[in-house]
């Protein structure tokens, strides 16, 4: 039986940061109401010209580095992102191109905030049926160019920022499990009304009703944390770490508290990060791996909750 680990992490963000005192020059916020409502402090931006493309390669060499792979021996590249550089060829080719490891399979997957999710979920599924040997697994956005700078009920949340891992086979797992969901029946509550069949728009913006997105989001996230217990005979209070999604503390220790888990058990980045949809997960991840929270044989469960709606979550032995 082969299964698949994570072999390392990898992560990048902007140079440039955006405080909260910065946003209330922008918009009519305040820096106390986007801690309180968000736990937001911070979040990185990307520079003019700087790219999901640019941001995802950064954070693929660097889980490349540290999982001792040179970039040209990568066999699959699966990519969570919600804004592309391109139309096409996706993100997953382009950086390809980047790495240098042509002729393998490359792809990037449109499944909003849970986009790393879904594509560690079908990375994991080729390495354990032994078509992928090192895959590239990726979420990397650049929010802030769908994002209207004047709508303060987004403004404050999103930003840009990119995160990696490599994924191996393995004798034992690795990922135990992962759970995806959609449900497109609440598709006006969060989209960016910008496409190419339906038309193009030139100032895209992420639109979001909060309040309704937030009830559903820690509904769901609460469902799925109890499938994978229950689909891998867990009790709670069985797992080492949470590693949710970054959207809103609020949602976070609602997780947190569905699972008995205390808050120091959960890699908490919202604070520096904001809101890095596809990028959130593994981004929390590398930081809790670089900063050594997160040791080997460490049960984590990684979650993530989007527009779409689209959820899911991973179960996975570090
Ligand atoms: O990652 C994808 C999934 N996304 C999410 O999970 C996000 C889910 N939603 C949320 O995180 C929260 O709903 C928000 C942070 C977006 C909003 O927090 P909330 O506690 O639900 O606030 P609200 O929308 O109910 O607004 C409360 C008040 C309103 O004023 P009134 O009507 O009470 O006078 C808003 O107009 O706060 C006002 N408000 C703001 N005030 C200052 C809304 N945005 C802001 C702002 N600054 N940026």
């Amino acid at each position: 039986m082969i299964y698949s680990r994570i072999a390392a992490t990898g992560a990048y963000l902007p140079e440039r940061v955006l405080t909260n005192a910065e946003l209330e020059k922008l918009v009519d916020t305040t820096d106390e109401w986007i801690r309180t409502r968000t736990g937001i402090e911070r979040r990185h931006i990307a520079a003019a010209g700087e790219t999901t493309v640019d941001l995802a390669e950064r954070a693929a060499r660097r889980a490349l580095d540290a999982a001792g792979v040179a970039p040209g021996e990568v066999d699959f590249i699966a990519f969570g992102t919600t804004t592309p550089d391109l139309i096409f060829p996706n993100c997953g080719v382009l950086l390809q191109e980047r790495l240098g490891c042509y002729g393998v399979p490359a792809f990037s997957l449109e499944t909003a905030c849970s986009g790393f999710m879904y594509a560690l979920s079908i990375a994991d599924k080729y390495v354990r049926c032994g078509d992928a040997k090192r895959a590239l697994v990726v979420g990397a956005e650049t929010l802030s160019r769908i994002t209207d700078w004047k709508d303060r009920a987004t403004a404050v949340l999103f930003a840009d920022g990119a995160g990696a891992v490599v994924l191996e086979p393995a004798a034992a797992p690795g990922v135990l499990s992962t759970h995806l969901h959609a449900d497109g029946r609440h598709q006006e509550l969060l989209y960016c009304g910008s496409g190419v069949s339906k038309g193009l728009s030139l100032s895209p913006a992420i639109t979001m009703a909060g309040k309704e997105v937030f009830k559903i989001a820690v509904s769901k996230l609460g469902s799925v944390v109890d499938e994978t217990l229950s689909a891998n005979g867990l009790e709670r209070g069985a797992l080492d770490w949470l590693v949710p999604h970054q959207a809103n503390i609020r949602i976070i220790q609602a997780t947190a508290t569905k699972l008995a888990m205390p808050m120091e058990r959960v890699i908490v980045t919202v604070q520096d990060h904001g809101n890095t949809s596809a990028a959130s997960v593994p981004l929390a991840l590398d930081v809790g791996v670089r900063d050594g929270r997160i040791k080997r044989g460490d049960l984590l469960l990684l979650e993530a909750f989007g527009g779409g709606f689209t959820w899911g979550s991973a179960l996975v032995r570090y």
